[in-house]
């Protein structure tokens, strides 16, 4: 299971998987642990599309075994709200299958969630010419369509500023998901064919995160 898992990530990652700090390092600090969570709710869906994920890629063993690893029951509907200690207890047991860091593991499980996420509400890709599009779009259109779905759902608020040097993506929730974020910002290249890169510009603390985001045409 864990060779296969290893030998899986280089294929989930994908060659257009690319994070790096403002000062050219690899990997973004590691904010985001069990510990930093605070108690806060995490609507089901959410662990449903995680378990699409984790199924389609490597099948719905790796789902149970897992659950097993966090020591849950796994009965999530997506209309229930659950501890976020749980989602953050799943990655846990998820990188340490993958060999890989938690703040890899999220990007890896958001850049999949992003077009299962985007299926759950009916024809939204379509509205969009490009992943630019649909990225700034979110606070106005994409998760307010979330909140008509799911009213007592809570979804992070972004503010964008386009620069010549790219567009700069502020992340701003108590959850403090930030590599979770990175992830779904990496998925809307996945969901229109492009490449897109996330570069970490200023991230004092999890809850509080700007990014520098590139699109390209083309997935490389
Ligand atoms: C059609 C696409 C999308 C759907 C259906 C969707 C849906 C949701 C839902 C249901 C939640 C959970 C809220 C809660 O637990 O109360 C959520 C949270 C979140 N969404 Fe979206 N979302 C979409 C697109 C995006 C995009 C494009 C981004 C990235 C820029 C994004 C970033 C996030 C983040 C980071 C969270 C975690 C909660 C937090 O940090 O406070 N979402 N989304």
């Amino acid at each position: 299971m864990r060779s296969h898992w290893r030998f899986s990530i280089s294929f989930v990652l994908g060659p257009n998987a690319s994070q790096t700090g403002a000062d050219g390092a690899a990997e973004t600090p590691c904010w985001l642990n069990i510990f930093t969570l605070g108690g806060w709710s995490v609507k089901g869906i959410i662990f449903n599309v995680a378990e699409e994920v984790v199924t389609d890629l490597y099948g719905a063993d790796a789902w149970d075994s897992l659950l097993a690893s966090a020591e849950l029951e796994g009965a999530y509907t997506s209309l229930g709200n659950y501890d976020d200690a749980e989602i953050a207890a799943i990655i846990a047991a998820a990188a340490v299958l993958l060999d890989v860091g938690l703040d890899e593991t999220w990007r890896i499980v958001g850049r999949h969630m992003l077009p299962l996420l985007a299926q759950r509400i009916p024809n939204i890709a379509g509205q969009y010419d490009d992943a630019e599009q649909f990225l700034l779009s979110v606070n106005d259109i994409i998760h307010p369509e979330v909140k008509l779905l799911y009213p007592d759902s809570i979804p992070p608020v972004f503010e964008f500023t386009d620069t010549d040097a790219g567009l700069l993506v502020r992340y701003q929730s108590d959850r403090g998901l930030t590599t979770l974020a990175e992830g779904l910002i990496l998925g809307c290249g996945d969901l229109f064919g492009e490449t897109v890169t996330v570069e970490t510009m200023n991230c004092d603390s999890s809850t509080d995160c700007t990014f520098r985001v590139s699109f390209s045409d083309g997935q490389a």
